[in-house]
């Protein structure tokens, strides 16, 4: 079957990944693993194009899971924030269980500043990040 301007692909990812994203999709009411997967890979462009556009002074918080057992990951994260600390509000640590750490940091400032940081954050052992930004009124 063929249909204009779609495009069929063949991705590898790990099985237990999948089923995961197969019971979230469900539960979020998706129909099929195509429409999850499209609404999933929106919500990735929405975040990208954040990261791109220029703004003034925001507001938010970055959320990161990272591996607890990466040689001086945690040391390496503590470096980069204390060199933003003009953006950096506050954090908060929270052991998830024995390899697993989440990391809320409050962050207030000029969002180029605040992109910035969380490219510096995204480092090996850094298994997650989530840019939670709302422009103040
Ligand atoms: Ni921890």
């Amino acid at each position: 079957m063929t249909e204009t301007g779609v495009s069929r692909i063949s991705i590898s990812l790990p099985l237990e990944l999948l089923k995961e994203f197969d019971e979230s999709s469900r539960q979020m009411g998706h129909e099929d693993r195509s429409k999850a997967i499209r609404a999933a890979m929106r919500s990735l462009i929405t975040e990208s194009m954040w990261t791109r556009e220029e703004r003034g002074a925001v507001v938010g918080a970055l959320i990161i899971v990272y591996n607890h057992h990466v040689k001086e990951l945690e040391e390496k994260l503590t470096d980069v924030q204390h060199h933003y600390k003009h953006v950096v509000a506050s954090s908060m640590h929270i052991h998830l269980d024995e390899g697993n750490c989440l990391e809320i940091i409050a962050v207030r400032g000029e969002s180029r500043e605040i992109r910035n940081l969380a490219q510096k954050l995204t480092i090996r052992g850094v298994k997650q990040l989530k840019q939670a930004i709302i422009t103040p009124q």
